[in-house]
């Protein structure tokens, strides 16, 4: 069992009346100029935004807007909001989207208090030891950025996609209000919950597997987003199944899944190329690599697999195939996925093949030109990376 730090200091809004909470909760925090930083159309369509600037002039909290975030959050709209905050004076970062939205936040949040470019903390060239307080109000469950320390920003020059994480971005406070996610389109919760699953599962592929209680929180969370999105696609406005999921984003990633395990996070690195080259939605592209990842990696646990196809995918155990037992699990995630909507290969996901070259620069970006390596249950090299990429086209 792998010694833990467990640090979780965001509080959390709840509810359909949570909204209203966000003046307040702006002050306690320390804010007195907000940048309000919002999305493409949602949060204006449903009139979130203008109900958000409204509660926050009432509440004598002055605010400046920034939209236009899109998924994979752009650097050079974060280098605008960098601009924007220092110009008028701006102390606190208010994001009123998803997990596009409030990365995006978060990088403006570390610009703005330094004269570094923030884009070399993406890199790692240096680190910030400051930034802006930042907070949400959540508009999709998914990403679980609202309680994270991470942040993922698509450079436009050459299509990277890098992440970057450190407790100084854990936000002060999310509210969710699951009615917010009634307009959500079918694709969208879908790639969400397949999003909130794989930030639990990456957690819970692992060689450290006697941390009984987080390996059953993980179950528990896994079996209940596994249903409550069948419900919330069958019937999008219901509340029960939208609140199972809202909340199941936040409890998948805020880091209580992964107490005491050494977590993996390779199927993460292998599609933030995907998402970095192709622009696709992040959930999605995970679902179109985990199969081929999960392949490739199942005997380093073998008996992790197997427990996963029965506690979770609901496989009868044969006792005398461990291994056929393991493989049924990975089939019946396949189907879940279809069954939601998401690919479960390149080519499903890009809708055509994917070339050798595609597959290569790939390799090259998420290898950092052959120098690093990622995952935890089996360290990928640049031709595992391959093998798998290669495994997944479809
Ligand atoms: O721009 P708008 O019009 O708001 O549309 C958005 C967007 O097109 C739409 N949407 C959001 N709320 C809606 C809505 N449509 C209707 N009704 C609503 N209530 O949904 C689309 C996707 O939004 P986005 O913010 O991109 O989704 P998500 O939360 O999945 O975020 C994805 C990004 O987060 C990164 C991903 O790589 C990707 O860039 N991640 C961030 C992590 C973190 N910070 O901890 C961890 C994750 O693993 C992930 O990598
Ligand atoms: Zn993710």
């Amino acid at each position: 069992m792998k010694d833990f730090n467990y640090y979780a200091p965001t509080e959390v809004a709840f509810g359909k009346e949570s909204e209203d909470k966000v003046a307040s909760l702006v002050k306690k925090y320390g804010g007195k100029k907000v940048l309000v930083h919002y999305g493409g159309k949602s949060a204006v369509k449903s009139g979130l935004l203008d109900k958000i600037c409204t509660l926050l002039q009432e509440g004598g909290i002055e605010y400046v807007t920034l939209g236009g975030v899109v998924p994979n959050p752009r650097l050079s709209l974060v280098h605008k909001g960098i601009e924007l905050c220092r110009q008028e004076g701006v102390d606190f970062i208010l994001a009123v989207g998803g997990g596009s939205v409030i990365d995006s936040g978060k990088a403006i949040a570390m610009g703005v208090v330094t004269d570094e470019e923030v884009w070399n903390f993406y890199l790692g060239k240096s680190h910030p030891s400051a930034c802006l307080p930042i907070a949400s109000v959540l508009t999709i469950p998914a990403a679980g950025s609202e309680m994270s320390e991470s942040t993922v920003i698509t450079n436009e020059d050459g299509g990277v996609k890098l992440g970057y994480s450190d407790n100084i971005l854990r936000p002060k406070f999310a509210i969710m209000n699951p009615c917010r996610t009634f307009t959500l389109p079918p694709y969208q919760t879908a790639a969400g919950v397949t999003d909130m699953m794989m930030h639990t599962m990456e957690r819970y592929f692992t060689k450290d597997d006697d941390m009984d209680l987080t390996t059953d929180l993980a179950e528990a969370v896994l079996r209940r987003m596994k249903t409550a999105v069948f419900d919330a696609l069958k019937n999008p406005e219901d509340y029960r199944s939208r609140a199972q999921i809202a909340w199941g984003g936040s409890v998948a990633h805020w880091g209580l899944t992964g107490c005491g395990v050494e977590e993996d996070w390779a199927t993460h690195q292998l599609e933030h190329e995907l998402s970095g080259m192709f622009d696709v939605t992040h959930g999605a592209g995970l679902a179109a690599i985990w199969p081929s990842w999960a392949r490739y990696t199942l005997h380093e646990n073998l008996s992790r697999f197997v427990r996963f196809a029965v506690n979770v995918m609901d496989v009868p155990n044969d006792f005398t195939d461990p291994e056929g037992t393991a493989l049924r699990g990975i089939e019946a995630m396949e189907r879940f996925y279809h069954a939601i909507g998401m690919p479960i290969n390149i080519k499903e996901l890009i809708g055509r093949d994917i070339t050798d070259e595609e597959i290569q620069e790939m390799v090259r970006k998420c290898s950092r030109d052959y120098t690093a390596t990622c995952g935890g249950l089996k360290v990928l090299h640049a031709d595992d990376m391959e093998t798998i990429y290669k495994m997944a086209r479809g």
